[in-house]
């Protein structure tokens, strides 16, 4: 049957968020927090431009830590509602302009977030998981921006995470078992998303386009490293927690998993796009 939920698209369930914090709610939480570490710095450059008084949407928010700085730029005049299908995580928050709201950015109606009403809309990390949706969640998202307003979203190329070192013990295996990033497809999962956004935003209507993308080389036992062996563990968990996983996927999951605390393994750390876009003014 088809699901609407799912886009009312195919037969087959749609593969959605793989590190939900249930049943592992302090490794998510460390999980995230090191995500924090690592993203901030340069996600809060690219929100430069939000000023005193905005009102701001973040969707799929985490932690809250990028929500609680857009509070604290758009200061006393200002508001900023950040949603999360699991709000475990911000209900810890408390500032007097941020409102936290347990929100489906697939599914749950736009009126209580208030549709038309924000200068700026932003997601981190969170459109990639939606395969098969990214489209629909990108327009309600712009729905939900003012004529003139902003919407910003940050995702990976999660499938170009990848040795560099062809001499390195662990490459061949590594390769094997990613299979150039289709080790994502077989979940269900587009390895190169990221690279999409720009002309999603397109077709979402948006104008003035702007995409930048980065990466970097790391080792093993850096905080890249950790970040992503804490990811791979969350997504094999849930994989056994769903039945899912096989062995061939268990081996894999440890060739792919050895070789993160090793610092004598260099690898690309994923290509990160950031596309911001503007609703066009009537
Ligand atoms: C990888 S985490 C990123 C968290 C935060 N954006 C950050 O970068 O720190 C993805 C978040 O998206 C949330 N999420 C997943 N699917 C969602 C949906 N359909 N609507 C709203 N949030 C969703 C998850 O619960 C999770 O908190």
């Amino acid at each position: 049957m088809s699901d609407p939920a799912d886009g009312g698209t195919t037969d087959h369930p749609l593969p959605g968020y793989r590190l939900s914090a249930q049943g592992r709610q302090r490794v998510e939480d460390e999980r995230l927090s090191l995500l924090e570490q690592l993203f901030d710095p340069i996600s809060r450059q690219r929100r430069v431009g939000v000023r005193p008084g905005w009102r701001c949407l973040e969707v799929g928010s985490g932690r809250g830590s990028m929500a609680v700085w857009l509070a604290e730029q758009v200061g006393p005049t200002g508001r900023v509602v950040a949603t999360d299908v699991d709000t475990t995580y911000l209900n810890r928050l408390d500032l007097p302009n941020l409102e936290v709201r347990r929100h489906n950015i697939l599914t749950d109606s736009l009126d209580s977030l208030g549709p038309g009403s924000f200068d700026f809309v932003c997601a981190r990390l969170v459109l990639f998981w939606l395969a098969g949706k990214q489209e629909m969640a990108l327009r309600r998202m712009v729905e939900c921006l003012r004529p003139g307003g902003w919407l910003l979203d940050e995702d990976g190329d999660w499938g170009m995470v990848a040795p560099v070192d062809p001499s390195h013990s662990h490459y061949t295996f590594y390769h094997r078992a990613w299979k150039n990033g289709d080790w994502w497809t077989a979940r269900g999962y587009d390895p190169a998303f990221g690279r999409t956004l720009p002309m999603l935003f397109e077709r979402c209507g948006l104008i003035n386009i702007h995409h930048e993308a980065s990466a970097s080389v790391v080792r093993g036992g850096s905080p890249w490293g950790q970040w992503w062996l804490q990811s791979l563990e969350g997504i094999r968990a849930s994989e056994q927690a769903d039945g899912s996983l096989t062995e061939e996927r268990d081996q894999e999951y440890r060739v792919l998993t050895a070789p993160l605390t090793d610092p004598s393994f260099w690898f690309l750390n994923a290509l990160i796009h950031a596309c911001s876009g503007q609703r066009p003014s009537p």
